[in-house]
């Protein structure tokens, strides 16, 4: 793991795998690419890295975090001398990980594996990170069937996928009656939750993100919005700028996990450029409007339960009102069921993987 979403997405492989241990080792390796968020979100789950190879700097480019994590990553698999490889999604410590894998000839499974925009710029770097890791992993395990088409497509043998669901339902399901935040319990009306971070907005479209939030609450007197802010400088400061005299903005520190997912039930609506969001907030029944061009996460549009309204300021402001004064539009969206997950993903992935270690386990049915 080296990010938030990589953390709470393999922390319930990872807890799965240690209810094994008597037959299984697992060691959870940290890049540390992120610092205080990757902390936070493997805390939820009482998580310690086993080795912590602590790689974040500020401003970090790309191109040196991925040196880095390579470079250290290597050592490590040289340390650990692992039999497998996991790693899940598309950050640059997953691509850094399939790769060290590939180098030293360690099979690798990908978690989360067959997401496509087929765009490499949209989201960027990510789709070229789960493509890479797709061309070295001999298990990819998918989270929907439509996942698993696109590796088909790409010539990956049938054998070699499986279709789990996606362990972030699973992680969601689990901390959901963790917390005890109470979240602004004096407002009455509306709250809308807002967040943003993906580097194809970093600058005009974030601005237009946050001009449409100032627009909405001008034209919704009982609205909240809730903007919970990425530690990424780059992206706060902008936030800050556009909404920090807003009277009923509330620009937040990132809650914790488990905190996030009671923000999340207690928000009416959601605006989100997040991956990991747009995935957990069907799980609550709450209606999402996907702030980028492209998704990799159709289904939930195609269910219903989300919808993809990019970052033009007018387009947000437009969805949004209507989702906000027609309740019969609002009630269409929050009652699809989820398509992403029934809770069950790390349980599917533990199977297979002992299997492959030789070692048998209760089977799980795969997600259909
Ligand atoms: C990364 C992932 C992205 C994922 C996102 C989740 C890549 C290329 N991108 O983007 O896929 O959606 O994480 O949040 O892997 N920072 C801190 N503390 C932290 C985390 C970040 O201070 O705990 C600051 C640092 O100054 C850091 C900067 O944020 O340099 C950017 O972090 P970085 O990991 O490069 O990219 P993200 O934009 O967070
Ligand atoms: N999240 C969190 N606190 C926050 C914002 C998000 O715990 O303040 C969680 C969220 O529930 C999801 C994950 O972080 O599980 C998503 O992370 P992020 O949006 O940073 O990355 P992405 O999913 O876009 O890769």
């Amino acid at each position: 793991v080296g990010t938030r979403p990589d953390a709470i997405k393999t922390a319930p492989v990872v807890m799965e795998l240690l209810r094994y241990s008597d037959v299984v080792d697992t060691s959870l390796i940290s890049t540390g690419q992120h610092r205080e968020m990757l902390a936070q979100a493997l805390a939820a789950f009482d998580l310690v890295p086993d080795e912590d190879l602590n790689l974040m700097q500020h401003g970090q480019s790309l191109a040196e975090i991925t040196c880095r994590a390579l470079a250290r990553l290597d050592e490590a698999l040289q340390r650990w001398s692992p039999n497998i490889v996991l790693a899940q999604g598309d950050t640059t410590s997953t691509f850094c990980a399939a790769l060290a894998a590939f180098y030293r000839q360690t099979p690798f499974g990908h978690i989360e594996a067959g997401l496509r925009t087929h765009d490499l710029s949209h989201p960027f770097p990510e789709e070229f990170n789960r493509r890479a890791a797709a061309v070295v992993a001999r298990w990819h395990f998918a989270p929907t069937q439509r996942a698993a088409r696109h590796l088909e497509a790409e010539g990956v043998g049938p054998d070699s996928v499986f279709v789990t669901g996606n362990t972030g339902t699973d992680a969601v399901l689990q901390l959901a009656s963790r917390s005890e935040a109470n979240w602004f319990p004096e407002h009455r009306g509306k709250l809308m939750l807002v967040t943003t971070h993906r580097r194809e907005n970093w600058g005009e479209p974030q601005r237009a993100i946050a001009r449409a939030c100032r627009t909405l609450l001008e034209r919704f007197a009982d609205l909240l919005v809730v903007v919970p802010l990425h530690a990424n400088p780059a992206v706060r400061e902008l936030l800050v700028e556009e909404l920090g005299q807003c009277e009923r903005a509330r620009l937040i520190e990132p809650p914790d996990y488990a905190d996030f997912v009671a923000l999340m039930r207690r928000s009416d609506l959601i605006l989100t450029d997040s991956g990991g969001v747009q995935e957990e907030a069907p799980a609550f029944g709450r209606p999402v409007l996907v702030l980028r061009e492209t998704t990799e996460r159709p289904e939930g549009i195609e269910a219903g339960c989300a919808q993809l309204v990019g970052t033009s300021q007018e387009r947000i402001v437009a969805e949004a009102s209507r989702l906000l004064s027609d309740a019969e539009a609002y009630a269409a969206m929050s009652r699809v069921a989820s398509p992403y997950g029934d809770g069950r993903a790390a349980r599917r992935i533990r199977y297979v993987v002992l299997r492959e270690l030789g070692i048998s386990s209760d089977a799980e049915p795969m997600w259909t």
